[in-house]
């Protein structure tokens, strides 16, 4: 459906929610924030927004628009330029000791998906744990026999029983997904990062992964932020979805079934924004 189709079908609201970091149902705030990779271009602008816990948050925008900058300071990968990011009342920094202590309650999952091709699916979701049972132990593969279970239940839930020892290479791009999902669950997580995870895939098999990580989300309570340059998948998914264009929001929009119910456009014409997105049927 075309943003402009679910446009006409919706009843905006006029009241736009207020949302501030004292309200303990956001998980993700970001206030004004800047990024740069060289400290001279500016990859995101002036990007404040607020991520109530158990969305299903979705970051779609153009090649480069620095979608995945977004998720890296989320993750605590990048650190800002200018502004202020909070996660679950942290400030994301991987190099603070604390930070990465509390890293485990955020599965991320790259572009590349990030799996360890030569080993097992059971493997590669039981990294993991590796924050529970750390490193050593698990080069010595002494993975506690609880956690294995674990991952053996995750990998069924996530459709790949009877696949726990195939090895990762031998998969087809939708269960190579499967497995990144399973290691992020497995990190038994409160916050999911995507990163364009279905962009590659046919149709079918994008949407039989959106189906499993929405009925993870669902399930486990997860908020879940999902980047994807498709609209479409956006506008069926999610519950809110923000537009990012040159490192600018340009428009966010809150969507409750087929209704949208909250529509806040950032600096962009209206009009422009339509005739950037209504050309998809
Ligand atoms: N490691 C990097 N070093 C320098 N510039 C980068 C780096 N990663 C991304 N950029 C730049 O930041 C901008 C946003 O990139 P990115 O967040 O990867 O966009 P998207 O994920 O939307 O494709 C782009 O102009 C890109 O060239
Ligand atoms: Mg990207």
């Amino acid at each position: 459906m075309s943003l402009k189709k679910l446009l006409k079908k919706s009843t905006p609201s006029s009241s736009i929610s207020k949302l501030s970091t004292i309200n303990t149902k956001i998980l993700i705030h970001m206030n004004d924030v800047w990024a740069s990779y060289d400290g001279k271009n500016y990859s995101l602008k002036e990007i404040t927004l607020s991520i109530e816990r158990g969305t299903n948050y979705a970051i779609v925008g153009q090649s480069g628009s620095g979608k995945s900058t977004l998720l890296k300071l989320i993750n605590g990968m990048m650190n800002p330029s200018k502004g202020q990011i909070k996660v679950d009342y942290q400030t994301p920094n991987m190099n603070k000791k604390q930070f990465r202590r509390e890293m485990s309650k955020i599965g991320y999952i790259p572009q590349s998906l990030g799996l360890v091709k030569n080993i097992s699916v059971l493997e590669n979701v039981l990294i993991g744990a590796l924050p529970r049972i750390g490193t050593l132990n698990s080069l010595l593969k002494n993975f506690p026999e609880h956690e294995i279970e674990e991952a053996k239940k995750i990998i069924k839930l996530v459709g790949l029983n009877g696949k726990e020892n195939r090895k990762t290479y031998m998969l087809s791009g939708g269960e190579k997904r499967r497995v990144a999902i399973a290691r992020a669950l497995m990190q038994k997580p409160i916050l999911l990062l995507a990163d364009e995870i279905v962009s590659e895939l046919d149709q079918v098999t994008a949407r039989e992964i959106m189906d499993l990580v929405a009925d993870a989300q669902k399930r486990l309570n997860l908020t879940a932020v999902m980047v994807h340059h498709d609209m479409q998948l956006a506008l069926e998914y999610a519950n809110r979805v923000a537009v990012i264009k040159e490192g600018q929001k340009i428009l966010e929009i809150g969507i409750d079934g087929d209704k949208i119910i909250d529509f806040q456009s950032g600096n962009m014409p209206q009009q422009e924004i339509m005739e950037l997105y209504n050309n998809e049927s």
